[in-house]
C-alpha cells in the first residue's frame, strides 16, 4: 500500500490526530483501490445480458436491463452532489482528504454509467423515491446528518443490491461495474462508519435525536425505492416482490444495527416493508 505522506503537512502541529488516524486509512484504501473507467473491458463484454428469442422479446429485454442501469445512474448523479457537500461541510484535514476521493469515485461511476446507458438506448423513466432520498440527504441541516443518512445507511444498503444485479448479468460490463461499486461503496460506508464516530463523540447533545429522525424519514423512502420498478420491470416486479420484502427487511435491520453500534438509541426507529 502507498504510504501516506501529505495530510501530516497540512495538520497542526501539536495536534493529537490520533483518532482521524481511522479516516486515513480509507483515504488510503480509496487510492489503492481507484480505477480508471477506460480499465472497463468496453469491447470485450456485451453491455447488459443479451438473451433469445423474437426481436420484440430481445427488446423487451434490452428494456428492462436499460431501466436497472437508469436507477444506478441515477444514484450516482445524486451521489456526485452529495460527496462535494461532505467535503465542502467536513472540517477536519483527514476527512477533507478523504472526500476529495469520494468526489472523484462517484464522478467516475457517473461516467462509467453515462457509457454504459449510451450502449442501452439511452436514459429513460427516473425513479421518484430516488429523487425524494437524494433531496432529504442535501437538505439535511447537519454535517453529522448528512454522513449518517449517505454513508452510514445509503451505502451500505445499496451494496447487497450490487450483488444482486452482479449475479444475474454474468459476463457483461455490468456486472464488470457492479463488482467494482460494491467495492468502492464498502469503502464509503467504512469512512462514514469512522468519520460519524468521531463527529459523534464532539457532537452538541440533541443531535443524536436528530440522526433518529432523519432514519425515520429515510428508511420508508429507501423501502419504496427498492421495490419501486418503472414500466419495463413491473411484471417481473410482481413476481418477485415477496422475495424483495423478505430481502428488503433484512437489509432495513442490518442498517438499525449500525446506527445501534454509533450509540444510538434505535428503539424510536420503525422498520415497516
Ligand atoms: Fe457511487
Ligand atoms: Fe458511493
Amino acid at each position: 500500500m502507498v504510504p501516506f505522506v501529505s495530510a501530516e503537512a497540512i495538520v497542526e502541529e501539536g495536534d493529537d490526530r490520533t483518532a482521524y488516524a481511522g479516516v486515513l486509512r480509507f483515504y488510503e484504501l480509496a487510492k489503492h483501490q481507484e480505477w480508471q473507467v477506460r480499465d472497463v473491458p468496453w469491447d470485450a463484454l456485451p453491455p447488459v445480458p443479451e438473451g433469445k428469442g423474437s426481436p420484440e422479446r430481445l427488446a423487451r429485454r434490452r428494456d428492462v436491463w436499460r431501466s436497472v442501469v437508469m436507477q444506478q445512474l441515477q444514484a450516482d448523479v445524486i451521489a456526485c452532489e452529495m460527496a462535494a457537500q461532505l467535503l465542502n461541510a467536513a472540517p477536519d484535514p483527514e476527512a477533507r482528504l478523504y472526500y476529495s476521493t469520494m468526489v472523484q469515485d462517484e464522478s467516475r461511476h457517473t461516467e462509467a454509467w453515462l457509457k454504459l446507458i449510451g450502449l442501452v438506448g439511452g436514459e429513460g423513466e427516473r425513479d421518484p423515491h430516488l429523487d425524494k432520498l437524494g433531496h432529504m440527504f442535501l437538505e439535511a441541516d447537519t454535517l453529522e446528518e448528512k454522513v449518517f443518512l449517505m454513508q452510514v445507511f445509503f451505502e451500505r444498503l445499496i451494496i447487497p443490491r450490487f450483488r444482486l444485479i452482479a449475479r444475474s448479468s454474468r459476463g457483461t460490463i455490468l456486472e464488470d461495474i457492479c463488482n467494482r461499486l460494491a467495492v468502492d461503496d464498502g469503502i464509503h460506508h467504512g469512512s462514514g462508519m469512522a468519520y460519524e464516530r468521531i463527529l459523534l463523540a464532539r457532537a452538541p447533545s440533541g443531535i443524536k435525536q436528530q440522526l433518529v429522525d432523519g432514519a425515520n424519514r429515510m428508511l420508508p423512502e429507501f423501502a419504496a425505492h427498492a421495490l419501486w420498478r418503472p414500466k419495463a420491470r413491473e411484471m417481473i416486479g410482481h413476481l418477485m416482490e415477496a422475495r424483495d420484502r423478505e430481502r428488503l427487511k433484512m437489509e432495513l435491520n442490518h442498517g438499525v444495527r449500525l446506527a445501534a453500534s454509533l450509540g444510538l438509541d434505535v428503539s424510536d426507529i420503525v422498520v415497516s416493508v
